[in-house]
């Protein structure tokens, strides 16, 4: 059962852009690019035509890596704007909402604000965790709730769901809502992804990025994936010609299998030194309490939060705190070893302070 009808009419009665068509080796005067070619650039694609529509070979090269068919997967610039997609797509101003857990990822209520969408927040269990409480997440919903984003890893607390409840909140919400579910840091955790359920649940959307684990933050690149319907809708929104041809080729070229391999290398890595922050950060007697983190940063609380802050960037190294209930939480992001050992060297400096 297709969950179309949880657009916004408008958007469903919408046909995608008429781009003018792109065919190579035939004289191009039907889209008004220049004929000079710039030597700006090594490009394969010479840079005076507009790019694809949307990318194909990307799109292929993403469908393999993250384990679902291409027509199922709309490539985007960064999973960030698979968020505002989505919010675009299915939620009408003044009515509609978003749910999701909290704390977690800002740019959902970001987004939703810009859309006029209201946003229902479910707290999680810090006192286990920070686990996604999946009664209250269902029973928050309402009859406009047309999204459910849940983040796993979750950022910032770096929980995972498991696949169970992702399960349980596809049934409970079924045609009603769309479940969201960002992996932007899936690769550190030890939880497959659940991106194999886009073929059992037309419900489910999977968000999907290259700015973590793949290490090309600044290439602006992601994805969305789900059922072929709502690919296509959610193309239909998305502007065309949306992935800058510099991005298209530097992204298939991160998709070569050595470069996948780098990248999985440091992953490990990161995962590594996750456990060895981890331990040292812990053994402060400032520091109240580290969670468990399956992605690549983890949260910690200290005695004097703020003190902290000020202390590192004395150090020149930046963490990033919050505030409101996480006013004594710190998110430390796992960097190389000697970045890590920076930090650790601004913390001893505050040793019996
Ligand atoms: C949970 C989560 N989702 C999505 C994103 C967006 O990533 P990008 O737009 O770089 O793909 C981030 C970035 O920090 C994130 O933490």
């Amino acid at each position: 059962m297709s969950i179309v009808k949880l657009a916004r009419p408008e958007i469903q009665a919408m046909r995608a852009y008429e781009a003018a068509i792109q065919v190579d080796d035939t004289v191009r005067l039907n889209a008004n690019e220049s004929p000079q070619i710039s030597p700006i650039g090594n490009f394969r694609r010479p840079l005076n035509r507009y790019p694809e529509v949307r990318p194909q070979e990307l799109q292929k090269g993403l469908a393999a890596r993250f384990g679902c068919a291409a027509e199922q997967l709309l490539v985007t610039r960064g999973s960030s704007e698979a968020i505002d997609l989505l919010i675009r797509t299915f939620c009408e101003a003044g009515r509609d909402s978003i749910v999701t857990p909290t704390p977690s990822f800002s740019m959902y209520w970001h987004y939703a604000r810009i859309q006029g969408a209201a946003v229902i927040e479910v707290p999680t269990l810090v006192d286990n965790d920070f686990i996604i409480d999946m009664d209250a997440v269902l029973a928050a919903c309402t009859e406009n709730s047309r999204l459910v984003f849940v983040c796993s890893p979750n950022n910032p607390t770096g929980a995972p769901l498991p696949r169970a409840d992702v399960v349980r909140l596809l049934e409970g919400r079924d045609k009603r809502s769309a479940v969201v579910v960002d992996e932007a840091y899936v690769e550190f955790g030890d939880q497959e992804s659940v991106i194999d359920l886009i073929n059992d649940y037309p419900n489910l959307l999977v968000l999907r990025t290259l700015s973590k684990a793949l290490g090309f933050a600044g290439a602006r690149c992601g994805a969305v994936a789900g059922s072929v319907d709502i690919i296509n809708l959610l193309s239909a929104v998305q502007s065309p010609y949306a992935l800058a041809t510099p991005v298209v080729e530097c992204v298939e070229d991160a998709l070569q299998t050595e470069q996948l391999a780098l990248a999985d290398q440091a992953v490990e890595n990161i995962i590594n030194e996750r456990q060895r922050l981890m331990t040292a950060v812990s053994a402060y007697d400032f520091v109240h309490q580290v969670w468990p983190s399956e992605a690549n940063f983890f949260l910690a609380r200290f005695a004097d939060a703020e003190a902290v802050m000020q202390r590192c960037e004395e150090n020149n190294v930046l963490l990033r705190h919050f505030g409101g209930d996480l006013a004594d939480c710190i998110r430390i992001t796992v960097g190389s070893p000697s970045d890590n050992d920076q930090l650790l060297r601004a913390l001893d400096t505050l040793v019996g302070s």
